[in-house]
């Protein structure tokens, strides 16, 4: 059962913990992009408005405790939360917002207990702990003793069952204590559930699949061919079927361990491939000789695709022009570089004029940087905060770990 943020009841004076999202692209604590923490604003906003004391947790990039002592310190202070407190801090104003740059033990309790009401603090990277990814009890327990309320919020990372994500309102649910959604979180479930449960209407339903490797999209692929009309391939994913139907692809990207099952996703007569191609010799600019940038059918010797050609823009825009549902993860090129950016923005501009006719969502990660670097976010019915997340909710039927543990 769905339990809103709103149905929370008495949160004057309460301390709620809030798992959010804020693993922002950032470099020495220079944020490229601070959507993350925007979409997480509503239910900040509504629960310092109600007097709630707030307690923010996220992760923040990848820290591997595996490693050796020092190459661990270099991670934490590559991925420290201070930066994305001191954002926002300023995003708020004039709400205080606090950072404790403690994980655990009587600093980061005194800092929670110091809280006045409608105050927010923000606790150092949760990724910190060694037990976080473990979903240690012994952490979740203390993380759970600080709060009297959880909300989770961090869509983008409610396919990890970790200490802040599952551990934590497991315990406090467990306890008798109240645990709800936030306004991010529900938004997410409900047009990713729509992608899930098809209905009539939605039909046809278009998937539009891209990035390196097939291998890392196999169950996907597998859950969309039950569910969608036609699929789109396009990225580096697509050389790997064109091989697999004996065409020639060069030096592109192939994972030849997966050709027998490209060839039997393709056998089901939903899959479109390229059928033309943006190819060079370099993948890096700098090597490029001049004129070394051509478009083929077949993939010539020494050349590699890197995005897809006018024809292929022609044929996917006119399968997206007929779909009344559309769900895209992975850009169609190396839409980094401008010379391979046009498949993706034809992707884009496809969708841009189906708008107010089709559901369209876009699932995150480097699709959601493209759609928003060209300029087409509002164009969408949703782009999704969770590139990982989105793909495993489709895979799993609509269920997530950090989900399933609330409902
Ligand atoms: C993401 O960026 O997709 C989420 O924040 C999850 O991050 P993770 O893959 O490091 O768990």
């Amino acid at each position: 059962m769905l339990t809103t943020v709103e149905q929370l009841k008495d949160l004057k004076g309460k301390k709620v913990l809030v798992r959010v999202d804020f693993n922002v692209p950032q470099k020495n604590g220079v944020i490229r992009d601070d959507n993350r923490i925007r979409a997480a604003l509503p239910t900040i906003n509504y629960l310092v408005a109600q007097g709630a004391k707030v307690v923010l947790m996220s992760h923040l990039g990848k820290i591997k405790h595996k490693e050796a002592p020092e190459v661990v310190e270099a991670q934490k202070a590559a991925n420290n939360m201070a930066p994305i407190a001191a954002r926002l801090g300023e995003i708020v104003a004039p709400v205080k917002v606090s950072f404790c740059a403690e994980t655990r033990g009587e600093t980061l309790k005194a800092a929670v207990n110091a809280l006045n009401e409608g105050e927010i603090l923000v606790v150092q990277n949760t990724r910190y702990e060694k037990g976080e990814e473990k979903n240690d009890e012994a952490l979740s327990a203390e993380w759970a003793s600080l709060v009297d309320a959880f909300v989770m919020d961090a869509f983008g990372s409610a396919h990890r069952a970790h200490a802040s994500t599952v551990g934590v309102p497991s315990i406090l649910k467990a306890e008798g204590k109240q645990v709800a959604e936030g306004y991010l979180m529900i938004k997410e479930v409900d047009n990713l559930t729509r992608c899930v449960e098809v209905k009539a209407e939605d039909r046809p339903y278009v998937a539009i699949l891209g990035g390196f490797k097939v291998s890392d999209k196999i169950k996907v692929i597998e859950t969309l061919l039950a569910k969608c009309d036609k699929i789109i391939i396009g990225g580096a994913m697509a050389y790997t079927f064109k091989k697999a139907l004996g065409q020639e692809i060069g030096t592109s990207p192939c994972e030849l361990d997966q050709l027998d099952y490209a060839k039997k996703c393709y056998a089901s007569g939903k899959i479109l491939l390229p059928v033309d191609s943006v190819v060079a010799q370099h993948f890096d600019p700098a090597e490029r000789a001049e004129g070394e940038i051509k478009v083929v059918e077949q993939i010539p010797e020494g050349y590699e695709g890197l995005d897809i050609g006018p024809k292929t823009r022609e044929l996917y825009t006119n399968e997206i022009l007929k779909a009344h549902m559309i769900f895209w993860n992975g850009p169609m090129g190396v839409f980094e570089q401008e010379d391979f950016q046009a498949g993706t923005i034809a992707v884009c501009e496809a969708i841009a004029k189906i708008e107010g006719k089709a559901f369209t969502v876009c699932g995150g990660g480097d699709s959601a940087s493209a759609v928003k670097q060209f300029g087409y976010k509002s164009k969408f019915s949703h782009v999704s905060t969770g590139g990982g997340a989105s793909l495993e909710m489709i895979e799993n039927d609509g269920h997530l770990p950090g989900v399933d543990v609330l409902r």
